[in-house]
């Protein structure tokens, strides 16, 4: 294991890496060979490379950027509220390729999940729902549900193949955690893991950070690293063979996902779409939320730092922001489409860099947790392949309907938490029992509100929730609440409807 004679002394010393080995003779024998492992492991003239590239580039002014941009075209729109004529035939499209098993799931779930301070994979967060399911769990029933309707509808067997990509530090966990819950009643060959790479984090001379004295410090290459890894890992082998044709990417910490939404991969489909993207419509100019739109004719997500508030205020005739179309990272690809990109167009993606505050040891091998960013993590993102799509259409949802991100710990004035999620789950759902017919009446007998007055801080008046596993989107509520009257906390699941606490306790 002498580093000197494997040739890693030689290879870390031509690559300008040589303090990596600086503590070698503190370390015991099996730090030693765990950090010799690491190393060799590493293509280190790629690391640079990828240092040089992302750090060489230096992109274009707001202003610059203001110039090259377009929004979304009308016609490669498709919307929810303005197009509901078609919705049908959408949705029936879509379940209808789901039938014939040619729709797989791909969920990116290999994030650090560092701002929710939470320490198992994200999709294990119980956001405390009377059912205490996690994110893992309601997604993973939607396809249950999915499956069942498109065989009931088309009378065939079919298969939804769930890949899901983790990180090396998720995987196992992620694993073990599945085959606790016995795959939440799917098939386990259908359910396919596979794991994304990880890039040193680097300081801003381009060496690479040492987070102990026998560990190099870390992080996943970012949700666009999942191109390299389904070329790494076989994964389009995989899909050839199981004849997938179109496939839905999402992210793992959206309680609302519509998990291989029928609706908008039959739209995806009548378009002849090779990519394409849900959004939901940004309201807000100042909102910190990428938009899709054309820069230079290319389709991008341009992010809300990357051009000038006027630009971000700009509105188009109807009176909505010129620049509305909010990212959800919600993805539709047709299987050639993603064949081309891992095969030809991943190594022309370019990380973006990301400065980070990032312990280390310094020289003299003290742990050191600075209080301003040090260095950079570099990533790749999922939307970045937009630009090398030949039919690109964008389908516009309902954020209320569609999207309640989970990325921060629940504090005062904190976004996306746990509580923004249960509620906006809660609150769908308690939608679904009023568009069914049903009604919630309080301790007094008397209706509430379809628009309950939310004062803050406080809980929702009506917990409602409705197993995925009795709908999916709504469907097929009417038999169990048309015209029936509900207390408080009702859940519906496949045993009935619940009301767990009666007179509003
Ligand atoms: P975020 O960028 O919000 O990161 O990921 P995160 O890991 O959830 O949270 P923070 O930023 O560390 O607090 C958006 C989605 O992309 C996935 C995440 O799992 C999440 O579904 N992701 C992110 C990956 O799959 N791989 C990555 O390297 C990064």
């Amino acid at each position: 294991m002498d580093p000197n004679a494997s040739g890693l002394t030689k290879r870390l010393a031509e690559a300008g890496q040589s303090h990596l080995l600086q503590f070698w003779k503190e370390l015991g024998p099996k730090e030693q060979s765990d950090l010799t492992l690491d190393l060799q492991g590493m293509d280190f003239q790629e690391i640079n490379g990828f240092f040089k590239k992302t750090t060489e580039t230096s992109g274009s002014s707001n202003q610059e950027m203001d110039a090259r941009l377009e929004p979304v075209p009308r016609e490669v729109l498709g919307s929810v509220t303005r197009d509901r004529e078609s919705l049908k035939d959408w949705e029936e499209a879509g379940l209808h390729c789901i039938s014939q098993s040619k729709v797989a799931v791909l969920l990116l779930a290999g994030g650090q999940g560092t701002r929710l301070g939470f320490s198992y994979p994200k999709g294990m967060y119980d956001v405390g729902l009377p059912s205490h399911k996690t994110l893992f769990q309601i997604q993973a029933e939607r396809i249950f549900k999915l499956q069942q309707l498109a065989e009931q509808k088309h009378k065939i067997k079919c298969c939804l193949p769930w890949y899901i990509m983790t990180s090396g530090r998720t995987m196992q966990s992620t694993k073990d955690y599945f085959s606790r819950n016995s795959y939440f009643g799917l098939d386990k060959n259908n359910i396919i893991f596979f794991q994304q790479g990880m890039l040193p984090a680097m300081d801003y001379n381009g060496k690479i950070i040492l987070e102990n004295k026998g560990k190099l410090s870390m992080a996943p290459d970012g949700n666009g690293g999942l191109y390299r890894a389904l070329r790494n890992q076989g994964i389009m082998d995989d899909m050839e063979r199981r004849g997938v044709e179109f496939i839905h990417v999402y992210c793992v910490d959206n309680i609302l996902v519509k998990v291989a939404d029928p609706s908008f991969v039959g739209f995806c489909v009548k378009k002849g779409a090779d990519c394409g993207a849900k959004v939901v419509e940004k309201t807000n100019p100042t909102e910190a939320v990428g938009v899709v739109c054309k820069v230079d004719g290319r389709y991008q997500v341009v992010e809300y730092s990357e051009i000038t508030l006027a630009t971000a205020q700009k509105r188009s005739a109807d009176g909505r922001l010129m620049f509305n179309a909010g990212n959800i990272a919600n993805h539709f690809f047709s299987f050639s489409f993603l064949r081309d990109v891992v095969q030809k167009y991943e190594p022309e993606l370019q990380h973006h860099v990301a400065q980070k505050k990032i312990p280390y040891v310094d020289t003299e091998g003290q742990l050191i947790k600075p209080d301003k960013p040090n260095g950079i993590k570099m990533e790749k993102f999922v939307f970045d392949i937009f630009q090398f799509a030949k039919t690109f259409v964008v389908y516009e949802v309902l954020r209320e309907d569609e999207f309640s991100p989970l990325k921060n710990a629940d504090s005062q004035d904190a976004k996306d938490t746990p509580t923004t999620a249960r509620h906006a789950l809660m609150s769908l759902h308690h939608r679904w029992v009023l568009n069914a017919g049903g009604h919630f009446i309080d301790e007094n007998g008397r209706h509430v509100p379809a628009i309950p007055s939310l004062k803050d801080g406080t809980d929702l008046p009506i917990k409602c929730e409705i197993s995925p596993l009795v709908s999916y989107g709504g469907e097929g509520l009417e038999e169990l609440v048309k015209g029936r009257e509900f207390h408080a906390t009702l859940m519906i699941d496949g045993n009935g409807v619940h009301e767990l606490v009666k007179n509003g306790v």
